[in-house]
């Protein structure tokens, strides 16, 4: 357990990679990397694509494997006509934990709004999955000096009407979108300052249930830089992209104490 009191979490976001098939192998593999006192220590997180979350609930399942599944991405109604979408009740049932909401990619990408964002993590909390819910700057946010307020405005606006009690599930992510996927990380120093910045607005918002919801830094982390991102007192895990595809990579950010 970190001092601050909070356990740490460290979360795979495959992204659209890995099959099914694929999908058994590497967690079967991280299974075997990874020691009781690894998950006794640090939480941990898969979450792979739809299409692969049967296949690994059943095999977490049937060999007892202490990972979490999580999602990528819910629609926030239950059912309906949505094609193409999947609901937070579906995902339940597949025994997922956690459900990533207003990753970079879908705001970019896909046209989430800060209101769908909203809506989803409204969701996710009702279904009592945790939501991991990533804010981050873009690089010109970033050089014109804006970083703090751009994710203080985006944290407020995902966590509108969700009250202290029912807050305390979530999990959020902090990822500068210049640092996904390129190789260039925030510097520890800056990534615990923005991630104080997100703790503060939680204060705000919840009052001393903040001081136990975990901040995740996310971009570009890999094994040989979890251990000094893990060091600063506000960075409570990690949400890993591509260093998570591959299993050894993956358990050596998981056991970056050892
Ligand atoms: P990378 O670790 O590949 O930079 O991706 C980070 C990310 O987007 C995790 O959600």
């Amino acid at each position: 357990m970190a001092t601050s009191g909070r356990k740490p979490i460290i979360a795979a976001n495959w992204k659209m990679h890995h099959d099914h098939l694929v999908a058994i192998q590497v967690v079967q593999k991280l299974s075997y990397r990874l020691e009781k006192d690894d998950h006794e220590e640090c939480d941990v997180v898969v979450c792979p694509p739809f299409s692969d979350l049967r296949t690994l609930q059943t095999l977490i399942e049937s060999d007892k494997i202490p990972i979490a599944l999580g999602a990528q991405n819910c629609h926030w109604e239950d059912q309906g006509a949505f094609t193409g979408e999947v609901s937070p009740p579906m995902l339940k049932k597949l025994i997922v934990e956690y459900v990533i909401v207003g990753h970079s990619e879908r705001r970019q990408l896909f046209g989430e709004t800060d209101e769908t964002v909203n809506k989803k993590l409204a969701a996710v909390l009702e279904h009592e999955m945790a939501p991991i819910l990533c804010v981050g700057e873009t690089l010109e946010e970033r050089e014109s000096g804006r970083t703090e307020a751009r994710v203080v405005e985006q944290t407020r606006a995902a966590l509108r009407g969700v009250k202290a009690d029912a807050a305390a599930p979530c999990v959020l992510a902090y990822e500068p979108i210049w640092a996904i996927g390129t190789g260039r990380v925030a510097t520890p120093d800056d990534a615990n300052e923005t991630i104080g910045a997100i703790r503060g607005v939680l204060r705000d918002l919840y009052g001393e249930t903040a001081d136990t919801i975990r901040i995740q830094y996310g971009g570009s982390v890999k094994p040989g830089n979890i251990a000094e991102l893990m060091l600063m007192p506000e960075i409570d895990g990690a949400l890993v992209g591509g260093a998570s595809l591959d299993p050894d990579d993956f358990a050596r950010i998981v056991r970056y104490r050892v």
